[in-house]
Formats: C-alpha cells, structure tokens, sequence
C-alpha cells in the first residue's frame, strides 16, 4: 500500500511542471554555460548515439559523422537546435519569463509534431543531452537534479499537446 500511495506521488508529481528553486536554475545556467557553444560537438553527440534521430534531417541522413560535422551546414543547424536550448535557459529562473518559455516550448512541439517526430525521440534526445552533459561539465548530484527538474518540466510542456 506505502509503494503505491508512493508510486502516485511519483506519477503526479512527473505530471506538472514544478518550479525551479533559486539554486536549481542557477545551477542550470551555470552548468549550460560551460557548453552552450560546444554546439557542433552536442549535436554530433546526439546523431551519433541515435542514428534515427540524424535519418530525419533530409541534408545529413546517412552520411558519416565524420564527413558532416565540420561543414557550414551542420554549424547552422547545431546552432539552431542547441542555440534554442540556451534561449530556454536563458529565460528560466524568472516567474515573468514564465509565458514565454510557454509559447517558445508550444511552437517547438507544433513544429516538430508536424515533421512526424515522436515523444520517443524526443526522449532519447533528452538522455544523450544529459549524457553530454554530465560528461563535459562539472556534474555532481546537485547538478543532475536541477537538469531533472528543468527537462521535466519542458518536455512535459513539449509532448503535453502531442
Ligand atoms: C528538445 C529537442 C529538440 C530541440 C530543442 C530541437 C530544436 C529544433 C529547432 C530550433 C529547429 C529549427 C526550427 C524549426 O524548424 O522548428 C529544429 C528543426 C528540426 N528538427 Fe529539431 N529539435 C529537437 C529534437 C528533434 C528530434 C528528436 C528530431 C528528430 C527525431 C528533430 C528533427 C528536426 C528536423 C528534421 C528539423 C528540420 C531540419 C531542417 O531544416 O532540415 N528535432 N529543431
């Protein structure tokens, strides 16, 4: 009975978007700024681990990693996609940013749903993000909960809609 009531706290807390503390954001931001222009090299980390994650890009599906990640190209999308991030970092923190990090996660999920990308890929995204992470900046527990936190909370806003 205790796992269950304990099992449904779980589910409900996973199910809404929980503030950040004060340390927990400046924890984000801290961490984010080790990496945030490492842009090329996250992303390439992320084809690199999910091969179906890259097939979706119609300009680099099925080429080497190797023979890509240098071009202009590849620099303009990784860019794009992680430069987002660091527009979403940027913005958390601060209650009246609230509505913002809203709509920017609300156009990201429509434009998304519309190419046909599925939650499971924004999942396995999301853990080749934190495996970066906590590979390429200082990582301690502290720092993995507030990533917690902050990509529950945006992937919940993401795939709420889906
Ligand atoms: C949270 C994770 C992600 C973020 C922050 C992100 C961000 C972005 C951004 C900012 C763009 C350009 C603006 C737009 O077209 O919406 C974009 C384009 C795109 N994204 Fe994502 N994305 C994410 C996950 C994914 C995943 C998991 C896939 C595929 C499985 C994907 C596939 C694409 C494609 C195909 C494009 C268009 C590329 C092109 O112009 O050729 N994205 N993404």
């Amino acid at each position: 009975m205790k796992f269950l009531i304990l099992a449904l706290c779980v589910a409900a807390a996973s199910a809404a978007v929980v503030p950040l503390s004060a340390d927990q954001a400046s924890l984000v931001k801290s961490s984010w700024a080790q990496v945030k222009h490492s842009e090329v090299d996250i992303l390439a980390s992320i084809f690199t681990a999910n091969p179906d994650i890259q097939a979706r890009f119609p300009q680099f599906a099925g080429k080497d990693i190797d023979s890509i990640k240098d071009t202009g190209a590849f620099a303009t999308h990784a860019g794009r996609i992680v430069g987002f991030f660091s527009e979403i970092v940027g913005l958390i923190g601060n209650q009246s940013n609230v509505p913002a990090l809203y709509t920017l996660t609300e156009q990201l999920a429509a434009s998304h749903k519309a190419r046909g990308i599925s939650t499971a890929q924004f999942g396995e995204f999301r853990a080749s993000l934190v495996s970066y992470l906590s590979n390429h900046v200082s990582w301690g527990e502290n720092v993995a909960a507030a990533w917690n936190v902050a990509l529950d909370n945006f992937f919940f806003v993401l795939t709420s809609n889906y």
